[in-house]
């Protein structure tokens, strides 16, 4: 079986994301501290936590972590919950389970990267570009068009990494029709889901309205709390599920119980969260907004309509990528060139810059980076 290729994303942030002064491209707010977390959860004066024994875990999950994601859910139970290290993990795993070389699988481009180069590894792929210039719409009659006897699967991410793009919701209906008729699995990655800044462009999760649809998430976007490490599948399809269980036997085997834990009082208490999320999101989106919109020569930009991502087509005719390089070395700013979401499946254009903007310095982050588009002005 051959190994995924490199990921671009996560070895372009390994390289900088610890050096530099200003990380101007993270996916998600910056996080609670633990003490924090619970006050905002309510269990402050609460000590299960710090009794914990630092045992491990049931393979899925503990029974109070399993029973408090799967009331995320209008149609779940405990049993339909498996919990995973991270969304990461719960992706491999869930690849692994439905997927051998005599199956195919769709999926749109550009993506975050497990969503292709996994499969890529098992399988035949293709890809179904996203279309830039109708706010990233995927056209269903292209996913029509690429359906082959043996499509297994199609996976969709929205909100979309790294376009704040969502799917219509007549959209979405007519994949899960087009899903039904053949039996084909959906996997929908979540993991930006209650980031929409209109509730009306939240769409149900897959797992509650088709009986083949895989709902994935993860602690680590929409409540920013990537450090526990915490994902999970939502699944009503019992062999499946044990299925994707029994690969997390030869990953990680089962999480760490104080992140359960943790991620147990996080998931309870989930309006407060998004809530924070959301607040610091909605100022930060007009802020971003406001620099990239003072340079109408460098930068072509819509409010993403969901998450913390800005997605905007640089026009400088050095390139996206030229220009992320010499913004990092110049002013220490990390913002992530659409070159790192090159896809195998096609074309995905080099224009784009990606730009994080829920981290609390995005103020100063901001003055460095428009002082390098002055000093570029200027040069
Ligand atoms: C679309 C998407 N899916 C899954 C993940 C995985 O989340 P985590 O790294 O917290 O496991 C990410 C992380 O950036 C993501 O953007």
């Amino acid at each position: 079986m051959p190994v995924p290729r490199a990921f671009q994303l996560i070895a372009y942030l390994a390289k900088w994301e610890h050096h530099v002064r200003h990380v101007l491209s993270s996916s998600y707010p910056e996080s609670l501290s633990i003490d924090a977390l619970r006050e905002i959860a309510g269990v402050s004066d609460d000590r299960t936590w710090l009794d914990t024994p630092l045992d491990y875990p049931p393979l899925r999950g503990t029974p109070a972590l399993l029973e408090t994601i799967s009331r995320l859910y209008a149609t779940t139970r405990p049993d339909d919950i498996a919990s995973f290290a991270g969304g990461d993990e719960a992706l491999y795993a869930t690849f692994h389970a439905l997927l051998d070389r005599d199956a195919h699988v769709i999926v749109p481009t550009p993506n975050y990267q497990s969503l292709e180069s996994l499969p890529m590894s098992l399988c035949d792929v293709t890809g179904i570009p996203l279309d830039a210039a109708r706010d990233w719409h995927l056209d269903l009659d292209r996913v029509r068009d690429a359906l082959r006897p043996n499509t297994r699967l199609i996976v969709v991410n929205f909100p979309h990494n790294p376009t704040g793009a969502v799917l219509p919701r007549a959209t979405f209906d007519a994949l899960i029709e087009l899903c039904r008729a053949r039996g084909i699995w959906l996997l929908s990655d979540e993991v930006y889901r209650m980031t929409e800044y209109d509730v009306r462009d939240r769409l149900p999760p897959v797992v509650d309205v088709y009986e083949r649809g895989i709902s994935l998430n993860v602690t680590s976007k929409a409540y920013a709390l990537p450090g526990l490490r915490i994902g999970w599948i939502a699944c009503r399809d019992t062999a499946l599920l044990d299925r994707v269980t029994q690969m997390k036997q030869y990953l990680s085997v089962c999480n760490a119980l104080p992140s359960e834990h943790l991620a147990t009082v996080a998931l309870a208490a989930e309006a407060h969260l998004v809530e924070r999320v959301m607040t610091l999101a909605r100022a930060r989106r007009d802020r971003v907004g406001a620099v990239l919109e003072r340079y109408p020569s460098l930068f072509q930009w819509r409010a993403p309509k969901a998450g913390v991502l800005a997605y905007p087509k640089y026009l400088g005719r050095d390139g996206a990528q030229r220009f992320a390089e010499r913004l990092v070395q110049a002013r220490g700013v990390l913002v992530v060139p659409s070159t790192v979401y090159a896809s195998e499946l096609g074309d995905v254009s080099p224009d784009y810059l990606r730009i994080g903007f829920g981290k609390a310095n995005l103020d100063a982050a901001l003055e460095s980076f428009e002082a390098f588009l002055e000093d570029v002005r200027i040069a």
